[in-house]
Order: structure tokens, then sequence, then C-alpha cells
């Protein structure tokens, strides 16, 4: 790949704006300017396996090296490391405590109500060690799947570890998922065990988590789960099924706090995390041990260019890939210290994160664009709770995960919260890429707001039509990947159909790997802009969720709803937000009794999915815009939902009269 250089910076691009990294932090980066980042894309792309094997064998610690690199054999079902073994939870703490860290904090956990803890690596070995052994004591062992159902914690991060240790498979479900979210994904695993707390809490609140398990144990198709461990997070009252439920630190206090590391092919899969597609059920993303944790040790290393005196905060939940990689993984492989937060941003005030930036002298700051722009809104509101109020000068990097992060965002995060000095890394990835994929480099690429810049080093990104032909820069298209990167998605949890049609679909003769995003490259600079997704897919809050699975929720309400549509539009906060078009049962209500319809309605999904899946507006009609053969006409449902004045052909549209019925909001 051509990059830029930052000696070009100045006559770039007229129209754009373009931020050098500052001096000093590209004197002491890991790598240090463009000519770096240049050498390290020659060196993958002249030996793309030479470069991922020499990074394996220099990041992780294997128990038996890896003769072998990657195995095409059976593509699109790639193959990393495949001789190789090791364990994720040694690389992440025992050789942190070989190398002289084990009273280095690991973790600074910080509790919704203030109160802080530290936990060096020696620390956190023990907990996990005996969290290990107390999983072995119910029978839990090598292959076997468990799901985490718990909030940000030091337990959290420790089961995760746990179950790596011993070579079983964790599957965390996000604490605001519902019982029968849940429920599906338990299924789906076959777990035997759910490791979960007496409760979450946030902004002050407590929330419940055993009773959910509980509900969602009684919903049926769970029968793989024996046991349910459960932490004392806040003494909340519970139910304990007698035989079952099992309180978590009981079991674990009298095991011993040493546990021998299970060691693992470097295939074996370490996780599977659910996330949405374009149908309606969510899939089981499967992750490699030793790919995925090469990957995460590397972006750590180099997309935040993580020092052994930084203080590395990632705001998001374990529940989401980003906290799995950045949280869990990466920052630990490395022997960081992190920030592990129980709350939200907004408790008690909207200053929070700023306060804990300034406590705990947070070097390295990596959120999503919704969180940045609900706090610009607060702290433009409020002097006490702006970024100005704190003193934030231990920042050196920021970053930006999730969604695209619009330019007037990026502004504000770069001059309030990094004072004009810090770069910002737009970090795009998914769930199935296991890292970082197109992102700045701190110390090496010059920033254009609401660009994600350049592909990572051994990333072999591109934008096509169709057809898989490439598209000149200027001109948008599809973005794919065309060769095998280690931490790439394996398969999805027992439906290698779909990993393949997903994925790898024939539309590109089965090579590429299809991200599912559109991209355009700038003309001059090359640089990539995320356009958003190309499938039925939303991003609300940097949250990802199915049309399809929204829409099976509305029609599962089935006493009410014949006929369920949903779109995203355009939210100022959220990125996106979820619009639903609804024919009822029943005739179309207006006034007061539309409003109480849409509520329940919103419930009802809420109960289906989770509270961050109902729909902002709900909307209902006689009938929904039908091509004269039956098709919903979704492009016609986008406009109406934004608001705008229908400019698209409407002559195949069988009934528009209801376009008006549609446009009124409940
Ligand atoms: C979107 C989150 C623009 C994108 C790590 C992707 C982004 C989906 C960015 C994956 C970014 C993520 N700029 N869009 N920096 N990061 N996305 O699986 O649409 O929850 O496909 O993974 O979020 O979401 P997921």
């Amino acid at each position: 790949m051509k990059a830029i250089k930052t000696e070009e910076t100045d006559d770039m691009s007229e129209d754009l704006k373009i931020y050098a990294p500052p001096a000093e932090l590209v004197a002491q980066a890991h790598v240090s300017g463009m000519a770096a980042y240049d050498a390290l894309c020659a060196e993958a792309e002249a030996d793309h396996e030479a470069f991922w094997a020499r990074q394996a064998r220099e990041l992780l610690s294997w128990k038996k090296p890896f003769t072998k690199v990657l195995n095409e054999a059976d593509a699109p079902f790639f193959k990393w490391f495949e001789d190789g073994l090791l364990n994720a939870s040694y690389n992440c703490l025992d050789r942190n405590i070989e190398r002289g860290l084990g009273d280095k904090t690991a973790l600074i956990f910080e509790a919704d109500g203030g109160e802080v803890t530290h936990t060096s690596y020696a620390q956190l070995l023990a907990k996990t060690c005996r969290m290990a052994n107390a999983l072995k004591a119910i029978g839990i062992g090598k292959g076997d799947r468990v799901i985490i159902y718990i909030s940000m914690s030091v337990e959290g991060v420790a089961a995760m570890q746990a179950c790596a240790r011993i070579g079983a498979t964790h599957s965390v479900v996000f604490g605001g998922f519902s019982a029968h979210s849940l429920r599906d994904r338990i299924e789906d695993t076959g777990a035997k065990a759910v490791i979960t707390a007496d409760c979450q809490v946030r902004g002050g609140k407590q929330l419940p988590l055993k009773a959910i398990v509980d509900e969602a144990l009684t919903l049926g198709g769970c029968d793989s789960v024996s046991k349910v461990l459960v932490v004392n997070r806040a003494g909340a009252k519970v139910s304990m099924t007698e035989g079952r439920d099992l309180w978590l630190a009981e079991l674990m206090k009298d095991q011993p706090e040493t546990c021998e590391p299970e060691w693992v092919e470097a295939e074996h899969p370490l996780f599977l995390l659910y996330t949405s597609g374009s149908t309606g059920k969510p899939k089981g993303v499967q992750h490699s041990t030793g790919g995925y944790l090469l990957h995460a040790a590397l972006t750590t290393k180099w997309t935040f260019d993580l020092k052994a005196d930084d203080i590395f905060w990632c705001t998001a939940d374990i529940g989401w890939v980003t906290g799995h990689t950045y949280i869990t993984y990466g920052p630990l492989a490395l022997g960081g210290t992190e920030i592990v937060f129980e709350g939200v941003p907004t408790y008690p005030d909207a200053g929070r994160f700023w306060k804990m930036i300034q406590d705990h002298k947070v070097t390295i700051f990596y959120t999503a664009p919704t969180a940045i722009r609900s706090l610009i809104k607060a702290a433009e509101a409020k002097d006490e709770v702006h970024p100005k109020s704190y003193d934030l000068s231990s920042l050196r990097i920021l970053g930006s995960v999730g969604e695209p992060i619009n330019p007037a965002a990026w502004e504000w995060y770069y001059q309030h919260v990094g004072g004009s000095r810090c770069p910002i890394v737009d970090t795009f990835w998914q769930t199935e890429t296991g890292g970082h994929m197109i992102t700045p480099l701190p110390g090496a690429t010059p920033m254009v707001p609401g660009s994600c810049t350049l592909p990572f080093p051994g990333i072999a990104a591109a934008i096509v039509d169709e057809t898989g032909k490439d598209v000149p820069n200027g001109q948008g298209g599809i973005l794919v990947v065309k060769k095998p990167w280690p931490s790439m998605i394996r398969t999805i949890w027992g439906d290698p159909e779909r990993y393949k049609k997903s994925y790898y679909p024939a539309d590109f003769q089965g090579k590429y790997y299809l991200a599912g995003d559109g991209a355009i490259r700038d003309a001059k600079t090359g640089y990539f802009t995320i356009t958003g997704r190309i499938d039925d897919v939303l991003n609300v809050s940097g949250h990802r969720m199915g049309t399809m699975e929204i829409e099976s929720a509305l029609v599962s309400c089935t006493e009410l709803v014949a006929e369920a549509a949903v779109v995203g539009r355009p939210d100022d906060t959220t990125g996106e937000a979820i619009c639903a078009f609804v024919v009822l049962k029943r005739p179309r209500p207006t006034g007061e009794e539309a409003k109480a319809i849409a509520k329940q309605l919103r419930d009802h999904v809420g109960k289906e999915i989770g509270p961050i899946a109902k729909p902002k507006d709900i909307r209902f009609g006689d009938n929904l815009p039908k091509t004269r053969s039956g098709k919903i006409m979704r492009r016609l449902l986008r406009q109406v939902a934004k608001g705008e004045a229908i400019t698209q052909d409407i002559s195949t549209l069988e009934n528009p009269a209801i376009l008006d019925q549609l446009s009124q909001v409940n």
C-alpha cells in the first residue's frame, strides 16, 4: 500500500483538514512515523505469512511453537498457527508476573458509586486460578461453553480469563439483554454453566441479573445448564435453586490459587460472541485463541501505542467485542494497567468520564462517538461538566470506535478532551474481525476528522464493486478484505454454511471477506471513510442490531401486530435511531390510544431483545407501502422515517395514501 507521507500533509488536499501527530509522540511511538508504517505494510505485502508469523513469535508465548502459519486448504475456514500450543490466560497473567510485574496494577476498578480497588497481576492471577479451579470443580473443562452474564467487574474479567485458563469457551452476554435473548444464547451455545451476579449497579440503581437468568432458564431450551454461579455484587435479594445455584465466592473459598493452564491448539475457540446480522437470528461469532490474541496484543501495542507506564481506559462493556479485545485480552497481554468502570458516563453527572481521567491520570482513552456526542450536549449546557473544568493533561492518545465519528464531534473531542495535543485513533473494526482493521497509528498517521484513514499493517482492506472489481479512489463501493488475517472470525457457531454465505459470498468467488459496510477512499489521500452498513444492520449508539431481529420481536406480539417493518434514521446523538412501521390486527389507532399501544410494543421489544432494541419511533398504518408484487418498499420507508419529502418514483406503489399515515409519529 502506498501511504501518504507526514511531510506532504500541507499540500495533500486543500479541502481536507489534516492533523499531523505531535512530534514528541512520533519520536517515541512503537510505530514511529509514516516511513515505519510503510515499511510494515511493505513487509506484509512481500510475505503475508512471514509478517504475521514474526508478530506471533514476538508477541505471544507459546508452549509449543507453531511450525505452520496459514492453512488455506479448507478456505474460507482458515487456520492460523494450527500446530502451536498456548494459553490465553498464561499470556495475559503468568508471563507478566514472570517478567517481574506481579505487583503492578493490572486493573483499576471504579464502582458506580466511586469506590476504587486496585488489582495487581499477582492478585488477578490468584483470583483467575481459584475461579478456574471452581469451574473444574463443577465439571467444566476444555471445549465446554460457559455463559457469562455479568456487568463490568473484576470478577467479569477474571471469569473470562478463568474459562480461557481451562480451555472452556466463554460467551459473554451483555447485561442489557433480556431473558429471551439470554435464553437464545444459552440454547445455541449449549452452555453447561452460567456465571452471573445478584445484580448490576448502574447510575445509582440496582438492576437484576440473577433474576433474569432464572427467567431465561424457565423459558425452555436450557437443559444443558447444570450450574449457575453467582457473584454477590450488592447483597441484592435473589432466590437460589438448590443443587443448581451456587455462590461463586463460597465455591472459590477453598480452591487453590494456582491452576496449571490447559495448553490448547491455536485454533481452539477462545470465545463465542453473538452479534446481529441481516436475518432474524443473532450469530455466534467464533474466535480462535492464537490468532485472536495476537491481534488483540498487536493492535493494543500499535494503535494505542501502549507503554509500561500508561493508564489505559476503554469504556466499552465486556459484553461487546471491544470489551473483549481492549479490556480482557489486549492490554493484559502486554502487561498494561487499565481501568474497569462499572457505571455510566452521566452519573452522578456528565463530568464522570473527565473526573475519572483526572483522578486516575488516564493516558489513553477509548470510547464511542455516541458517548462523546451526548457529553458534548451536557458540557455545552453546564460548565461544571465541561472537560475544561478538569485536569486532563495526563492524556496522550484518544480513540473512537463502534460507528462513524462525525467531524464536529471529532473536533470537539480533539480540542476539549485532548487539548489539541492528542491524536485520535478512529478505529474501524467489527465483532467478526477481532481487532482493528482500518485505523490511524497515533505516532504515524496524519489524521482527517471523519476518516478511519488507512489499513492496519497486514490487513488487505479494499473497496470493490458488486462483481469484486476494485473501484478507483473517490468512488464508493463495498468494503472487503482480500487476504485472511489471524484474528478473523472462524465460523458461525453451529452454522458453517451461514458463515460462508455471510462473509465469503459467491459474488466474489468466495475469495474476499465481506465486511457488510460501504466505504470510499479519498481521491487524493487514499484514506478510507466508512459510509455505513450495506445490509439490514442498524447501528444505534454503537450497538449493532438487525432490522429483522426487531421486526420478529414486534410480530411476536401476536395479539396485536399483523406486520412490521423496521428501518434506521439518522439521529444526532445515537447515530441511528430505530423507526418501526406497524400494522395492527385492529383498526389503526390515533392520539392517546396510539401512544399507549406504542409503549406496549416498545416494552414488548424490550422484553424480547433488551431495552437497547426499543424503537424510538413507532408509526401505525393500515398497511405498509408495497409494490404490486407485495414487496415492502423499504427505501421509501427510510425517507418517511427521516421526515423527508418523497422524491422517489412511487408509480409501482399500490397504496400511496398510507404514506401520510406513516409519517405521523406517536
Ligand atoms: C461500525 C464494533 C465507522 C461498522 C467494534 C461495523 C464503524 C460495525 C467504526 C461493527 C468506525 C465500527 N467508523 N463505522 N470507526 N467502528 N463501525 O460488530 O458499521 O459491534 O460494521 O463491532 O460498526 O460493529 P460491532
